[in-house]
């Protein structure tokens, strides 16, 4: 991870901006959830995976007890500069600031006090797009913060718990910890098989033989947060009426058998937690097979279950997944499926297919829709561009 390509523009970014010279350069993932969606918050199962693109922060120490922040990022530059001598203001929701202050108060949270630093911030994840940008950054400026201060060692969970209380508390998304549980602990190209239950992970390496495809739908899903807080309400709320702690708890032929809430809608999101972690299991042992149809088909299904019961779906995205689910019918001969992935209502889709036929269908699906594809493979196979 030592040279990775992003360090050299971080590094030349803070001495261009900051005129300082880096001493340490970080780097956190994106991740892309391969299935079990809305599962997280609901203490269950997900099977996400981290990706080559991602955040990288070049630090080098100041003596003044300020943090000055310069981020590059879809060609524009922001700064923030915010004292460690006290936990930092937080700016209006949405900004990319907030981020690190948060994780900086969240150190401070922890007993650590961070020392004053200079940080250049460099990134390729596209932003809104579903690929967890913002836990990235966070997760990136931790590490950053922990190099700066020598002689620290945190656990990477420590680190996903400070970047899930930076969402809460200064971002406004009630998020779950799968992103930055993903981020802080798989690397590129490797699976986590994830309880939210106990926080366990399990490694799961991406067969060598299949590729992830992402395909953008260029809606950007940042006006999504009260959409996906009231999701995680809903969900409280049927778990109560059920007179559990949590959804992990029902078991599918339980909620066949129990009496319905008034509520529909809440029968149909208990529904989609409760299937979805079965497929979670269904997947990630067809994943340990290389048993590419099966996985395929469990995203399908994901997908009909996001969009009829859970309904964070929108007409853009099933159209998209329909079609990148016919192209695989067509060129791959079914083996492998596509569904949406992350919040919702926007995003991205990812699609599981054979890498023998991944060039071919990322470009047919650029063809088709116009969007670009990002190939990412498993970590011995390595990662490129499918278009
Ligand atoms: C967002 C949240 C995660 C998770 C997903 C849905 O990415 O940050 O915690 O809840 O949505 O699976």
């Amino acid at each position: 991870m030592d040279m990775h390509p992003l360090f050299r523009d971080a590094r030349a970014l803070l001495q261009r901006q900051l005129g300082a010279i880096s001493q340490h350069e970080v780097f956190a993932p994106g991740r892309v959830n391969l299935i079990g969606e809305h599962t997280d918050y609901n203490e269950g199962l997900a099977l996400p995976l981290a990706l080559d693109l991602g955040t990288a922060v070049a630090v080098s120490p100041r003596t003044d007890g300020e943090v000055v922040a310069v981020s590059l990022s879809d060609g524009q530059l922001h700064h923030d500069r915010f004292t460690t001598q006290a936990i930092p203001a937080v700016g209006p929701t949405g900004w990319w600031g907030n981020y690190l202050r948060g994780m900086c108060a969240e150190m401070m949270g922890f007993g650590i006090t961070p020392r004053g630093a200079d940080l250049a911030i460099v990134g390729n994840l596209p932003s809104g797009a579903g690929l967890s940008s913002s836990a990235s950054l966070s997760i990136a400026v931790g590490k950053a913060l922990l190099a700066n201060a020598p002689a620290t060692q945190v656990e990477p969970s420590t680190l996903a718990h400070w970047g899930q209380s930076t969402e809460h508390r200064y971002a406004g998304c009630l998020c779950g910890i799968m992103d930055q549980m993903t981020i802080a602990h798989a690397s590129p190209g490797d699976a986590i098989f994830l309880d939210c239950r106990d926080l366990t992970i399990e490694r799961r390496s991406l067969p060598s033989s299949w590729s992830i495809l992402v395909v953008q739908s260029g809606i950007r899903r940042e006006l999504a947060t009260g959409a996906y807080n009231l999701r995680r309400q809903q969900c409280r709320e049927v778990a109560e009426f059920y007179g559990l702690s949590s959804l992990r708890a029902l078991h599918p032929h339980l909620l066949e058998t129990l009496p319905e809430p008034q509520d529909h809608i809440l029968l149909r999101r208990a529904r989609h937690v409760v299937s979805e972690n079965a497929r979670v299991e269904i997947a990630a042992e067809a994943m340990q097979r290389g048993d590419l149809r099966t996985f395929g088909r469990a995203l399908r299904q994901s997908h009909r279950s996001l969009r009829d019961d859970f309904e964070v779906t929108i007409p853009e995205i099933d159209g998209l997944a329909d079609l990148v689910n016919t192209l695989i019918d067509q060129h791959a001969d079914g083996e492998g499926g596509a569904r949406m992935t992350g919040g919702g209502f926007g995003g991205c889709i990812v699609a599981a297919v054979p890498s023998h036929a991944a060039q071919q269908l990322g470009e047919l699906i650029t063809k088709a829709c116009g969007q670009p594809v990002y190939r990412q493979s498993s970590r011995s196979a390595g990662a490129e561009e499918a278009s």
